[in-house]
């Protein structure tokens, strides 16, 4: 796991911009509230998935312009085919709209796509179209967006430790060497620092099954807006306040005033 530690500036609240030496290299996003801000304007819950791929274009170049290194999306979880099976088929249809139209776009803006989550139950045709993301733009040395299709932690840290029992049966791994490098390793994740920041939209204040272990020092920011409304506006609130925190990772503070020992 990688870790960025940076002490809070001492800024007022209120700014517009946070210093760039401050800002996440990494943020991880629940794009949470499609459903009720499609419902509360009387439309079918398709219409705010929509708008919420439109966000999500947003999002991607305004995380860019500020310098953003790795931005991970939650766009679908191994839950979500619990949903009546039109929502299912209408949000795997926007998955592969979205791969189909948007990739070379974000291939010629030197974006790297990466895909985390179960590939081996998908349907042929997306398995493929997400293969393909991730090939056609494995060279790009701008931003990485990681998409979340078909993810959920239990199910990763599932696999990786299904990963790992082979490697100690074959003999290639003995467990009283096993640290926790060989875990990170063998998740989905495996090469990408921890997230620094985590964004959820929409109100709800919980993590749902996403990144459960690289989560695990992350500032979170929960914010009332639905995502299909998420803009740079709000995207910065984030940053400002994620700018004023103070990250340990369970040791000491930063700032030698302050010698008070934490607890995480
Ligand atoms: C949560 O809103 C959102 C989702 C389950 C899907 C998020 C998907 C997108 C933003 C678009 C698809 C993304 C790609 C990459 C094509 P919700 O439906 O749970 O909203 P609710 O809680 O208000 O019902």
């Amino acid at each position: 796991m990688t870790s960025h530690p940076t002490t809070a500036p001492a800024m007022a609240h209120g700014e517009a911009q946070p210093s760039p030496s401050h800002l996440p290299i990494h943020i991880a996003v629940i794009m949470d509230g499609n459903g009720r801000w499609a419902t509360a304007r009387g439309l079918p819950r398709i219409e705010g998935h929509r708008r919420g791929v439109e966000a999500l274009r947003n999002l991607v170049r305004a995380a860019d312009t500020r310098g953003i290194r790795y931005l991970t999306v939650y766009s679908f979880s191994s839950e979500n085919w619990r949903r009546p099976a039109e929502e299912v088929s209408e949000l795997l249809g926007l998955l592969r709209f979205f791969i189909r139209q948007d990739v070379a776009d974000l291939s010629a803006r030197n974006v790297c796509v990466r895909i985390i989550g179960r590939r081996d139950d998908l349907p042929d045709d997306i398995g493929a179209l997400l293969r393909e993301a991730e090939t056609s733009t494995a060279q790009n040395t701008g931003l990485t967006l990681i998409i979340a299709f078909n993810y959920g932690a239990r199910d990763e840290l599932l696999r990786a430790t299904q990963t790992l029992a082979a490697r100690i049966i074959a003999g290639d791994l003995a467990i009283s060497d096993m640290t926790e490098q060989h875990l990170t390793d063998a998740l989905d994740t495996a090469g990408l620092p921890d997230p620094d920041l985590l964004i959820r939209t929409s109100g709800e204040v919980r993590l749902s099954n996403f990144l459960m272990w690289q989560l695990a020092y992350t500032e979170m920011v929960f914010l009332p807006v639905a995502w299909p409304d998420f803009d740079a506006d709000a995207l910065d609130g984030a940053l400002v306040e994620f700018s004023h925190r103070q990250r340990r990772f369970g040791g000491l503070s930063l700032d030698t005033s302050i010698q008070t020992k934490v607890t995480a």
